[in-house]
């Protein structure tokens, strides 16, 4: 894992540039925030533009920067995306991801999960409790690769930690940290899954895609893996999907994030997962801001044939 404390004065110096945005935006805008932040995060403290500008050359499986300024009257954590979402709750916290992440790639969102929107919201919703989406709670999340059945997934998931009272652990596993037998390596290199959209969301096609497990260099292999939203398309697949989870979830290291972290998961070399914790609803709850990266947007341009940062928008 590389990770970066900020000082004491580059927290100022990031507060600076954070202030300086929110001084204008009157109308919350997305897509042109998204232009503003790439723009402003010119303005960041060397030591952190060269940190990531060198954690996304040489594909740093996990990057965390620790000390990123909160708004110390940040609003209580909402009870569901869709109560934040209404609210301008977190909206400089939203800032400051878009900000780092405008280093580590483009920003896109999907047009079916958490209404199309860029910067979404992870914290325990009444009701969700058991589901297997980030308004989870009691439930663990197994090891997934995030959005694991779309060809254009994010090459990083961020997020942004605003509160983490209960030191809930994100669980994370490096494909390079893995001793795959040979026999399941060959199978997991083969066409021979199919990954369906997550509960998360909501009219996306049902029917998923195939794919392999393994791909890339076989040197520096990249990886797709959701137990929950995968199946073989034969017996021997669905065992190697079996073998492969046990082998994930031995591996397993845990990330406690803080208020103030921000980490960068390399999609396509890890896959993360978040232990069970005990929501309780008094606005004080786990919440974190998560922000999906592609390392280059116009691979969806030119793919979808329309110039939208919202899949399937
Ligand atoms: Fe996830």
């Amino acid at each position: 894992m590389h990770k970066l404390v900020l000082t004491a004065e580059e927290r100022q110096d990031f507060d600076r540039v954070l202030d300086g945005l929110t001084a204008t935006a009157d109308d919350w805008d997305a897509m042109e925030a998204i232009g503003r932040a790439a723009e402003a995060a010119h303005e960041l403290p060397l030591r952190l533009r060269a940190f990531l500008a060198r954690a996304r050359a040489e594909e740093s499986a996990v990057t965390v920067v620790s000390g990123i300024p909160l708004d110390p009257a940040l609003a209580p954590t909402p009870t569901g995306w869709d109560l934040a979402a209404k609210t301008a709750a977190g909206r400089r916290e939203e800032l400051a991801l878009l900000l780092c992440g405008s280093a580590m790639g483009d920003a896109f969102g999907w047009a079916s999960q958490q209404d199309g929107r860029i910067v979404h919201d992870v914290c325990p919703a009444p009701g969700m409790e058991g589901s297997l989406t980030s308004a989870s709670s009691a439930k663990t999340l197994s090891l997934h690769t995030e959005d694991v059945f779309h060809p254009h997934r994010a090459d990083y998931v961020s997020l942004l930690c605003l509160r983490n009272p209960d030191a809930v652990g994100t669980t994370i596993t490096r494909i390079d940290s893995l001793e795959l037998p040979e026999e399941l390596r060959a199978i997991l290199s083969q066409e021979r899954f199919r990954y369906y959209p997550d509960d998360s969301h909501t009219g996306a096609d049902p029917a998923g895609t195939t794919g392999r497990v393994l791909y890339g260099a076989e040197r520096f292999p990249y990886f797709r893996f959701d137990v929950d939203f995968m199946s073989g398309e034969d017996p021997e697949a669905a065992d190697a999907i079996t073998a492969t989870q046990e082998i994930l979830g031995a591996a397993a290291d845990r990330v406690v994030l803080a208020p103030g972290d921000i980490v960068f998961v390399d999609n396509y070399q890890v896959v993360h997962g978040r232990e069970p914790f005990a929501a309780r609803y008094d606005g004080k709850d786990r919440w974190l801001k998560r922000l999906n990266i592609t390392r280059d947007i116009r691979r969806l341009y030119a793919d979808s044939g329309r110039r939208s940062r919202i899949i399937g928008a």
